[in-house]
């Protein structure tokens, strides 16, 4: 194949998707991911993909539900054109070849079977048991890596993307156009100029900054700072999602239990209280309880733990039927039972993790950014979708959504739009290698740290002020470091991890509210009117 027409960076409901949708409209694309092809939070996704497909349910019913949970500041029109286009995706996905959860109604025909989880008025979460993203992932991954329309790159880094002044008529608020992209291959250790006619980000998120994170290594916030540095808006920032329940265990800080327990029926409680009646605890909290949006039960657990000096609180799914928990939750229960944890018999000791960008760059409903032929779907990307508090299961829908909107806008692209050969090389000058790794992971323990400590779930002015000191030191002992020596995928994700960590801070600093996720202290009361926190991109 000649050079593909698209440069897609990332691998995973977002980037392969968008490959598909291109391949079945004839157009080429190369697939960038730095780890496995199947690599990517995707592939852990739980709970499943929200979309209106029982009768009982409605586009509305969705609507209102999202923008209830985005506490006001969603972008309605977006919110109205995501949920529309949910069941068309889903079928797409089943013609793809992934297997959802079914079951018989009454008169005896197979129907998707679908969960409820919180913020949802009504079940409507499709769903492969409890391991959807890994039912996604791998399927769209086999045919990905089969199709001869799409040239697949493994463990390549994207370091920064390469950009030149926008032909006349093209312009955008930059006034700059996408070229291609530096690309470290990890095994080579060189770094190669990649033209493109257009870039997609689909980078996922930047949940890496915190200490504590559901997501897999190399959630690095990666696609947002290289958008930010070529100049493009940023929004939303502060508005980082915890999930309330990943396991706590000496041996997995990380491992998510998902909403859908609480949806069919899991209730949260504090351990070592005598009377189990006084055990519960989200109804002093919330009328809806276990089942009121995520960022109102986190908080409520931070605040149980702090109260009480908790290490954590405990999720009881024991009521319900043994084989009921195993058919439903068949991962979750191995994953439990390996570490010695048996659900159906005890309660599982549970926290929460930082789990979900809602912020991100700014796009518009074709993925389109601030820079000509640059895109970007999937977390990276903040559409406003989400407003100040993702509802669950809104995020896979997101990235299938505009994924199919991208490829609609890209076959638009010109094909000559990017003379191909005329890229500056990567300055090769820089080959000292750093004999100080140390350095590095040292200042990666102490961002993701500080940015736990202050700009976790509740956060003050002073904290954010500390955190800010903090960063801007950072900043210049990292810049110096990127500008001296040869580059390694630590680094790049050290680098981008401080433009990260200084996005929200900025952002958490200007919102003078608490609202949805962000939670000030200093400013508890939410304000009338709803604005988003939009920072520019570096000039
Ligand atoms: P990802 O799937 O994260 O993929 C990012 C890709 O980008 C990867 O391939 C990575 O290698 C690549 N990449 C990143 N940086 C670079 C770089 N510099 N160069 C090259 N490649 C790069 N959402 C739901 O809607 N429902 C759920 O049930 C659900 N459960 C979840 C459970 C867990 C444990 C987690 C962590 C998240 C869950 N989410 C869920 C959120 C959802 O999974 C993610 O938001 C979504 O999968 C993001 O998809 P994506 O394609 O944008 O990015
Ligand atoms: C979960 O299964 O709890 C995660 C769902 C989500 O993040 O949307």
């Amino acid at each position: 194949m000649q050079t593909p027409d698209i440069l897609i960076i990332g691998s995973g409901a977002a980037g392969l998707s968008l490959a598909l949708r291109l391949a079945q409209q004839g157009q080429t694309s190369l697939v960038v991911s730095k780890g496995t092809l199947s690599g990517g939070s995707t592939l852990w996704a739980q709970g499943g993909i929200s979309a209106v497909l029982d009768k009982d349910d409605s586009l509305e019913a969705h609507v209102q539900d999202t923008l209830a949970t985005g506490a006001g500041l969603c972008d309605e029109n977006v919110v109205r054109y995501t949920v529309e286009r949910g069941p068309a995706c889903i079928r797409w996905l089943i013609e793809q070849g992934v297997e959802f959860s079914a079951d018989e109604d009454t008169a005896g025909s197979r129907r998707l079977h679908l969960t409820r989880e919180a913020g949802h008025s009504h079940r409507r979460v499709v769903h492969a048991a409890d391991a959807t993203g890994r039912a996604v992932e791998t399927t769209l991954a086999s045919l990905v890596a089969s199709n001869p329309r799409i040239v697949v790159r493994e463990h390549c880094v994207a370091v920064d993307l390469i950009l030149d002044r926008s032909p006349a008529g093209t312009g955008t608020v930059t006034g700059k156009c996408v070229r291609g992209v530096y690309l470290l291959d990890r095994n080579s250790g060189r770094v190669q100029a990649i033209p493109a006619r257009a870039v997609v980000l689909a980078t996922g998120g930047a949940n890496m900054v915190y200490l504590y994170s559901s997501n897999p290594n190399g959630a690095s916030g990666d696609g947002i700072a290289m958008a930010w540095r070529a100049g493009c808006r940023v929004a939303n920032m502060e508005f980082m999602q915890f999930h309330p329940t990943c396991l706590f265990h000496k041996e997995s800080r990380s491992f998510l239990i998902s909403e859908a327990l609480r949806g069919e029926g899991a209730l949260l409680k504090l351990p070592n209280v005598a009377a189990p009646d006084d055990a519960r605890f989200m109804l002093r909290f919330d009328p809806r309880a276990e089942l009121a949006p995520r960022d109102i039960v986190a908080r409520a657990i931070d605040h149980e733990m702090k109260r009480l000096g908790l290490d954590y609180v405990h999720l009881d799914i024991r009521h319900r039927p043994a084989e009921f928990v195993r058919s439903h939750f068949p991962s979750i229960h191995a994953r439990c039972l390996e570490l010695g944890l048996d659900i159906t018999r005890q309660p599982v000791p549970v926290v929460p993790a930082a789990h979900y960008t809602c912020g991100g760059i700014v796009t518009d409903l074709n993925g389109r950014t601030d820079v000509d032929g640059l895109y970007a779907i999937g977390e990276v990307a903040c559409t406003g979708l989400h407003g100040a508090n993702r509802m669950a299961s809104n995020s896979l829908l997101e990235c299938l959504v505009f994924a199919e909107s991208a490829a609609q806008d890209l076959k638009k692209t010109p094909p000559d739009r990017a003379p191909p050969g005329a890229l500056r090389p990567w300055d090769e000058s820089r080959v000292t290698d750093s004999d100080e790794d140390v350095v590095v992971s040292h200042n990666w323990q102490e961002l993701r740290r500080f940015m736990w400590d202050y700009v976790g779930i509740v956060r003050t002015n002073k904290r954010l002020a500390r955190a800010r000191h903090r960063v801007d030191l950072l900043k210049r002992e990292i810049q110096d470091y990127y500008g001296n020596y040869k580059i390694g995928s630590d680094l790049i994700e050290l680098r981008n991890l401080v433009v990260i960590s200084d996005l929200i801070v900025r952002s958490a600093l200007s919102r003078r509210e608490s609202r949805g996720l962000h939670y000030t202290l200093d400013y508890p009361q939410t304000l009338t009117e709803a604005k988003p926190t939009v920072l520019p991109g570096r000039a």
